[in-house]
């Protein structure tokens, strides 16, 4: 099978990260005999230095011409990259912003997986994490805050700032049913997370989540306060089977998750529509403290990689494939620096792709 895939390597970690991840696809199209046309996109950082603006319209036109999207990081240090001395709607995060938006990648799914191997980087009590975890964080990711009016201005002598929250039923049901169905295919439970006792936003999410959840018998659906969920995740991680909610929620909890696991550098995501397109991207961000070092784990790009097999192109078997190399990479005892403890290997970002892309067989 050939494979149409756009790519933005992006900016800080984003290169190098998602290097590793199409050696590790070059190695999968070798062995199961499949072929890849990239088209490289340019958006955050890297298009602001050549066109000026995080994201161009041809640029757009050209991602929904692929069949899936491959992303590393954008953005850079806000204190010293020129690009945040641009307006906000230039900036690099707006260019993430606008793509989500205009393919309307409504539904983010974030896995945090806690590995066994990776239990000594979880810094949380062994008692607590026993067995593992496993929960799929649901998050809506083209409505809410980030994409609601927003204004700064000078009311009554003082700087005044408006960011505004909306959703409509719609908005809510679609990524429910998301929710739901994938849940399904899981543990059977949805945690729904809002902030009910306060938002009218949320109150609107609980009741659409709940009639959802009448076509899903078999899901046991229990709902949480944000503030809840957020101590909850690391008092008892293992409770959660699919967490489902709102933009600015999982935005924070999918980061809270991912600690829990060991290592931001561990969780990978889909970003999905109505079709079978997606962008794939870690969840962690451009790290640029660290970029061009070759330390950044790339193990949440190529699990993103994985991912887009599995959800775009329905390529189940490679993409557990690639999934069981890493588990086998972490048992073998290599570990990049974010997730290093005594007694394992370090080894940097090229070395933990070869290693990875060695176990594809
Ligand atoms: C993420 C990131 C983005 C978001 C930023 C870069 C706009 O934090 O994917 O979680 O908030 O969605
Ligand atoms: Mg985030």
């Amino acid at each position: 099978m050939n494979l149409k895939i756009g790519v933005i390597k992006g900016d800080g970690i984003g290169p190098e990260v998602v290097t590793e991840a199409m050696k590790v696809l070059d190695k999968v199209g070798e062995v199961y005999g499949h072929t890849y046309s990239y088209e490289q996109l340019l958006m955050g950082g890297a298009s602001i230095d050549v066109h000026g603006v995080p994201i161009t319209d041809e640029m757009i036109e050209t991602a929904k011409s692929c069949e899936a999207i491959l992303m590393g990081s954008i953005g850079g240090d806000a204190k010293t990259s020129p690009w945040y001395k641009l307006e906000p709607s230039k900036r690099p995060e707006a260019g993430l912003l606008k793509i989500r938006k205009a393919l309307n990648l409504f539904a983010n799914l974030r896995p945090a997986v806690l590995y066994d191997e990776l239990k000594g980087a979880c810094p949380l009590k062994e008692e607590l994490t026993e067995g593992g975890f496993d929960m799929m964080i649901m998050r809506e990711l083209t409505g809410g805050l980030y994409f609601g009016e927003r204004k700064t201005e000078e009311i009554d002598g003082l700087m005044t700032a408006c960011d505004s929250l909306t959703y409509n039923e719609e908005e809510i049901r679609r990524i429910a049913i998301r929710g739901f169905d994938i849940a399904m295919k899981r543990n059977k439970k949805v945690t729904s997370v809002d902030k009910a006792n306060v938002l009218d936003s949320s109150r609107l999410w609980r009741k659409v989540v709940e009639e959802v959840s009448k076509d899903y018998p078999e899901v046991t659906l229990e709902h949480m306060l944000v503030d809840n969920c957020a101590m909850q995740l690391v008092k008892n991680p293992k409770q959660f089977d699919v967490i489902l909610t709102e933009n600015m929620f999982g935005d924070i909890l999918s980061d809270e998750a991912s600690m829990v696991t060991g290592s931001i550098g561990m969780l990978a995501s889909a970003s999905l529509n109505e079709t079978k397109f997606g962008l794939y991207e870690p969840s962690g961000g451009s790290a640029p403290d660290i970029a061009g070092k070759g330390i950044a784990n790339p193990i949440a790009t190529i699990l993103s990689a994985a991912m887009m097999l599995r959800f775009s192109f329905d390529l189940d078997r490679e993409a557990s494939v690639i999934e069981a190399a890493v588990e086998k990479v972490l048992e073998e005892g290599y570990r990049t620096i974010d997730i290093m403890s005594e007694g394992k290997t370090l080894v940097g970002t090229s070395e933990m792709g070869d290693l990875i892309a060695g176990h594809i067989i």
